[in-house]
Order: structure tokens, then C-alpha cells, then sequence
């Protein structure tokens, strides 16, 4: 991914007819205006749904119905979750799918709540319409694509009721998060991958704030985290899923895994 970066910084290089990075970086001194559009070129938007299986395999399996045995288990009836940096809706909208067509009917009286955001409003734009080439959901199932999906012509548009799972927003997750607290929080391919030290310091701070006491956090599988006291532990290895680790009485979900018994 950063690799895309690289090619596009080359690109308007070339198109400014610099020589080389450094002159590039005196360039930005010179032109301030130029700092919005490097902003812009690093913002890669890449996604698909069900991007990297074995996460979401282990959130079907392990990390969604333990968070959901545990609120109904208090007698909550809302699971709430947040995709930071959700492109064009990829990644909130096959959770949605997962939930409703492997976990619902499970959970009856839970409902999931997920608010999704992106810095990029064309692609929330595109999100909110719900409507993708069939490149976009290949790794799908296709049991799952042909229940979730209406085809007309070559394009794929999300049902209503999937779509009505999800809330999206335009934000920038350097300036503002969303309020808390959340259950579940995917930040995967943009903070770990493109952000400095301090920023993903800084980034991180807010998310473990916004996790609820056992709440989970999911990063990109290539990703790791910043040094710091996050109070998390890794919940799966070398998947990116976390969870808050217990307090001082140990107290966090010991539940036995849903559908196991449940
Ligand atoms: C590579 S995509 C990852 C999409 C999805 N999370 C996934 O893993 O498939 C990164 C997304 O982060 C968004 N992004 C980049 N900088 C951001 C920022 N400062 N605040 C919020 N979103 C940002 C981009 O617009 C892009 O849609």
C-alpha cells in the first residue's frame, strides 16, 4: 500500500518537474497550498469486502458472539461498532452481512449498531449508495453475495436492510473521532501503515478511549501497534484482533464461545 503512495508522490513530481524528494520537501516550504494535495495523494482507498478471511472468520466465530453473549448476559440489546477509514463502505457493510445472515438469528434481541467513517466524502458518497462491481465482493461467499446483493446489469447494490445497519460520516480521524463507546472498533490499513509515530500515538489514545471496558480492536493483519499502556492484548495471533485485557479482578468475558453451547 505504501507502494501506492510512492508511485503517486513520483507521479506529481514529475508533473511539478522536480528532480528529486528533497526538492520536493523545499517545494512544499515554498508553497504551503501544496501540503492539502500530499495530504490527498496519501490517502489510498483501496478495500473489497471480506478482505483478509481469516479476520473475519475469527470475528463470525469468536470475537462477535462473545462481545454479544456478553452484553446480552448484562441485558444490553445493542452491539455497537465503529470502522475507521472505511473507504467506500467494503469493510462496515460485510460486517453488517456477517452479522445478519450467520449471527442474527442468534442474538435475537441484539441489534448492531455501526458507524463508519472516512475522510474521503466521495467515498462515503459512494458507501451511502451502496452499489459495486463484482471486483469489489469476489472474496465474498457467494452464498452471502447472492443474499445480500441485487445484480442489475454488471453492478451489484447492497439491500436496504444491510445498508440500514450502517451510519456513515466524513471525518478526519486526526482531528475527530466518533463518541464512544464502542464494542468493537476496526481502524485496519490507515493509521498503523501511513501515520507517524506521534499520530498513531495520538490516534491510538483516542481509540482505547472510546473501547468499551471489553471491547475488541481489529488492525490490518500487516499492521502493528505503538508502544503504550493500551491496556489490550493481542486476542488471536497475527490476525491484528485485540481485546481489553481484565482489570485487577480478572473481570472480562469468560463466557464459553456462542455456539458452543450457547
Ligand atoms: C487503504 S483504505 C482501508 C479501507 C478499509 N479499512 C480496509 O482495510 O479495507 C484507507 C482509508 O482511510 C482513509 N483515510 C486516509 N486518511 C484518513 C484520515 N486522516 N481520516 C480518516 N480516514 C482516512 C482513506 O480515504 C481510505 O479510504
Amino acid at each position: 500500500m505504501r507502494r501506492q503512495v510512492y508511485k503517486r508522490i513520483n507521479r506529481r513530481l514529475q508533473e511539478l518537474e522536480l528532480p528529486s524528494v528533497a526538492a520536493y520537501r523545499a517545494y512544499l516550504e515554498d508553497n504551503p497550498g501544496e501540503w492539502p494535495a500530499l495530504d490527498t495523494l496519501c490517502q489510498i482507498g483501496i478495500s473489497r469486502f471480506y478482505r483478509d478471511r481469516s479476520v473475519f472468520e475469527h470475528l463470525e466465530h469468536e470475537t462477535l458472539p462473545h462481545l454479544a453473549q456478553r452484553l446480552l448476559s448484562r441485558g444490553e440489546n445493542e452491539l455497537h461498532c465503529w470502522s475507521a477509514g472505511c473507504a467506500g463502505g467494503e469493510e462496515p457493510y460485510t460486517l453488517a452481512i456477517i452479522w445478519r445472515q450467520r449471527l442474527e438469528s442468534r442474538f435475537l434481541t441484539l441489534r448492531l449498531r455501526i458507524v463508519a467513517t472516512d475522510i474521503n466524502s466521495q467515498a462515503i458518497h459512494r458507501a451511502e449508495r451502496g452499489c459495486y462491481r463484482a471486483s469489489s465482493v469476489k472474496e465474498l461467499p457467494l452464498e452471502w453475495r447472492n443474499q445480500a446483493f441485487t445484480t442489475i446489469a454488471d453492478e451489484l447494490y447492497l439491500k436496504d436492510e444491510y445498508r440500514a445497519t450502517v451510519t456513515f460520516a466524513v471525518l478526519d480521524i486526526r482531528k475527530q473521532l466518533p463518541d464512544g463507546p464502542f464494542h468493537l472498533i476496526l481502524c485496519r490499513n490507515l493509521v498503523f501503515t501511513y501515520f507517524d509515530d506521534e499520530y498513531q500515538r495520538k490516534t491510538m489514545e483516542g481509540i482505547s478511549s472510546r473501547l468499551a471496558p471489553d471491547g475488541a480492536l481489529v488492525i490490518g493483519k500487516p499492521e502493528s501497534l505503538p508502544d503504550g499502556p493500551w491496556g489490550i492484548e493481542p486476542w488471536s495471533t497475527g490476525l491484528g484482533v485485540y481485546r481489553k485485557t481484565p482489570d485487577a479482578n480478572g473481570d472480562r468475558f469468560i463466557l464459553p464461545v456462542a455456539g458452543k453451547g450457547s
